[in-house]
């Protein structure tokens, strides 16, 4: 069966909500996933795994958490040509523009973006929904 991370930052949980709840879409499709806080997953356990979930918030100016996130995912960039990758978070106040930056970055990498989700704060009943449907949409696009 075909594996995948769902690899996340969260300072306040609410993108650590999304987390779960994608895990959750991803199990209920039948795939075999795992869970890690990027504190406890590098570059180099990527290939074991065949897709990817990735989630962190929109911090610092519309950029990813930059003490953590942003340079495990530097790392991470060289090994996602032709990789599935589902991009999510949380944001406040911009709108979205760091996924749009976050997408238009994993695309000059090559990878296979399945989709992508911002979400204003906490996630709602809906976007917990939305959060399992992305995690379905990178199962989907596995098998
Ligand atoms: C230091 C800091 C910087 C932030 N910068 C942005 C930003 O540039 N754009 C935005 O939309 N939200 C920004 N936010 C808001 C967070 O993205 C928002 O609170 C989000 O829900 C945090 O997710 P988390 O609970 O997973 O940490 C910032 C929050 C903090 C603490």
């Amino acid at each position: 069966m075909k594996k995948i991370a769902v690899v996340y930052w969260s300072g306040g949980g609410n993108t650590e909500a999304m987390a779960k709840a994608a895990v959750d879409g991803a199990k209920n499709a039948g795939g075999e996933v795992e869970l890690f806080r990027v504190d406890g997953f590098s570059a180099q356990d990527m290939k074991d795994y065949d897709g990817f979930l990735f989630g962190c918030p929109a911090m610092g100016a519309e950029v990813l958490e930059e003490a953590e996130f942003e340079p495990f995912f530097q790392e991470a960039e060289s090994k996602l040509s032709g990789v599935p990758v589902a991009l999510f978070g949380s944001y406040g106040w911009g709108g979205g523009e760091w996924l749009r930056q976050w997408e238009a970055r994993v695309k000059g990498d090559g990878a296979q973006l399945i989709g992508s989700l911002a979400i204003e704060n906490a996630p709602d009943e809906k976007g917990l929904a939305d959060c399992a449907a992305l995690g379905t949409s990178l199962v989907k696009a596995l098998t």
